[in-house]
């Protein structure tokens, strides 16, 4: 099955990558600067082959000493997506429910990924994971979202602890940050950045 699924990745993730030295095309740099986040979806989950092969290539991201300090939770069903957010509504019935819910952004598919509490390192993992599930997401046709907000409040908030018993993560474990994933209804431009953030040191 791994074998199976590796097949299929080094066809889809890297196609058109073998010959990057004597082409003036590059596909990684490509999907790098082609990724946006998306904050708008078409109806529709990502299938869970697609969602397989980002998630491969997700756990394959660097990580300290190999630890993989990290856990990640799926969430592609409607149902249960609509459990989470009656839990975050009625945990802060202060916020307008609309906007407290639309901090997932619409995405169909949410991961949810813990890291390791025992771990220094443990939130970089989580990030380079993220990184790589985005970028091959992007890469296969599929948009994405990293979201903090999520986090804070389902953290912050006890009356929100069925959500994390739900996600199940290990003891020691704690929410850390969540990818949405679905077909993308909005194309956004990129953000300006910033190149005086980086300098060459002689
Ligand atoms: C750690 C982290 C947390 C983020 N949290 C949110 C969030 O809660 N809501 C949101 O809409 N976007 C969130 N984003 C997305 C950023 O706003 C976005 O990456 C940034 O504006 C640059 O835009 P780009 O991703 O299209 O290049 C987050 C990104 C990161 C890396």
């Amino acid at each position: 099955m791994a074998s199976l699924l590796f097949a299929s990745m080094a066809t889809s993730c890297c196609d058109g990558n073998a010959n990057v030295e004597n082409s003036d095309k590059n596909s990684v740099i490509e999907t790098i600067m082609a990724r946006r986040s998306i904050r708008k979806y078409k109806p529709g989950a990502v299938d869970r082959e697609t969602m397989k092969k980002i998630l491969e290539c997700g756990i394959n991201a660097p990580n300290g000493q190999n630890k993989q300090s990290w856990e990640v939770r799926v969430v592609d069903s409607p149902a249960l997506m609509e459990e989470i957010k009656s839990i975050m509504a009625a945990a802060y019935p202060e916020e307008d429910p609309k906007r407290l819910t639309g901090c997932f952004r619409g995405a169909p598919v949410m991961t949810f990924i813990a890291r390791d509490l025992s771990y220094d390192f443990s939130a970089y993992d989580c990030g380079l994971l993220a990184e790589n599930m985005m970028l091959s997401a992007t890469s296969l046709g599929v948009g994405s979202i990293c979201l903090g907000s999520p986090v804070r409040f389902i953290n912050d908030n006890p009356a929100c602890a069925p959500i994390l018993e739900k996600l199940g993560f290990s003891e020691g474990y704690e929410l850390a940050l969540c990818v949405g994933f679905g077909y993308a209804d909005e194309a956004p431009d990129a953000k300006p950045r910033n190149w005086e953030k980086v300098k060459f040191v002689d």
